[in-house]
C-alpha cells in the first residue's frame, strides 16, 4: 500500500456519527445517513442535510423535501420505495441572526464524504441514481468539473448504471421568478419519470 493510502486508511472512521474526515461534524447536530430499501432500485441523492434534517437526523423532511415528495408523487415514484441520501452527510452553515443559514459544501468536503456515498451504493446496488443539484452530480460522478449544463439533457451510464441529473429541489424553491420555479419543478417531475422507467427497463 503506497503512502497516501494508508493514511487514508487510517482515517477510515468505523461508523458515520464518528466521521471527523472533514470539519463538518463539529457544528452539525449529528451525521444524517440514508434512508430506504436495502435493495431499492433507484437512489436519489441530494447535496446535504438542512437545518432541519439536522435535528431530526433524517434526510429531505425540510421544505426541500416537502417540493421532492411533490414531484415524486407527480412523476408516480413511491417515496418509500427508494433510497434518498446526500453527497454530504452533515450540515454545514453559518449563523445569521438566530437562524443557520445552509453554506454549499467545498469540493474537499465532497471528497471526504464520498466513502459514505460508495458504501452506499455498494451495498443497495441501485439501478438508477437521480444526482439532485451540482454538489451530488460532482460527487457521483468525482469529476470536482461536473456541470449541470453538460449532463441535464439526457440520461448516462455511469460505472455500470444510469444517472439522471436534474436541479436541487432548493433551486425550484429559490428561483428567482414563478416561470423559472415552475420550470425547474418540471425537470425535477420529468427526470424523476425517466428514473422510474430505466428501473423498470433494467428490471
Ligand atoms: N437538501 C438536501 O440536499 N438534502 C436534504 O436532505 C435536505 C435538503
Amino acid at each position: 500500500m503506497d503512502k497516501v493510502r494508508s493514511h487514508e486508511q487510517s482515517k477510515l472512521p468505523a461508523t458515520l456519527e464518528q466521521c471527523r474526515r472533514c470539519d463538518l461534524w463539529e457544528h452539525a447536530t449529528q451525521a444524517v445517513p440514508g434512508v430506504g430499501p436495502a435493495r431499492a432500485r433507484i437512489m436519489l441523492v441530494g447535496e446535504q442535510p438542512g437545518d432541519q434534517e439536522d435535528v431530526e437526523g433524517l434526510p429531505f423532511v425540510g421544505p426541500a423535501g416537502a417540493l421532492l415528495d411533490k414531484a415524486l408523487a407527480e412523476a408516480g415514484v413511491n417515496r418509500a420505495g427508494v433510497y434518498l441520501t446526500n453527497a454530504v452527510k452533515h450540515f454545514k452553515w453559518e449563523p445569521r441572526g438566530k437562524r443557520r443559514l445552509h453554506k454549499t459544501p467545498a469540493q474537499k468536503e465532497i471528497a471526504a464524504c464520498h466513502l459514505w456515498l460508495e458504501e452506499e451504493l455498494a451495498r443497495i446496488q441501485p439501478e438508477v441514481v437521480v444526482a439532485l443539484g451540482g454538489t451530488a452530480l460532482k460527487s457521483v460522478l468525482q469529476d470536482s468539473g461536473a456541470t449541470m449544463k453538460s449532463f441535464m439533457d439526457a440520461p448516462f451510464q455511469h460505472e455500470g448504471r444510469w444517472v439522471v441529473a436534474v436541479y436541487h429541489p432548493s433551486f425550484a424553491l429559490r428561483a428567482r421568478d414563478e416561470a423559472s420555479r415552475r420550470r425547474a419543478y418540471q425537470v425535477i417531475v420529468d427526470g424523476l419519470r425517466q428514473a422510474l422507467r430505466l428501473a423498470d427497463k433494467v428490471r
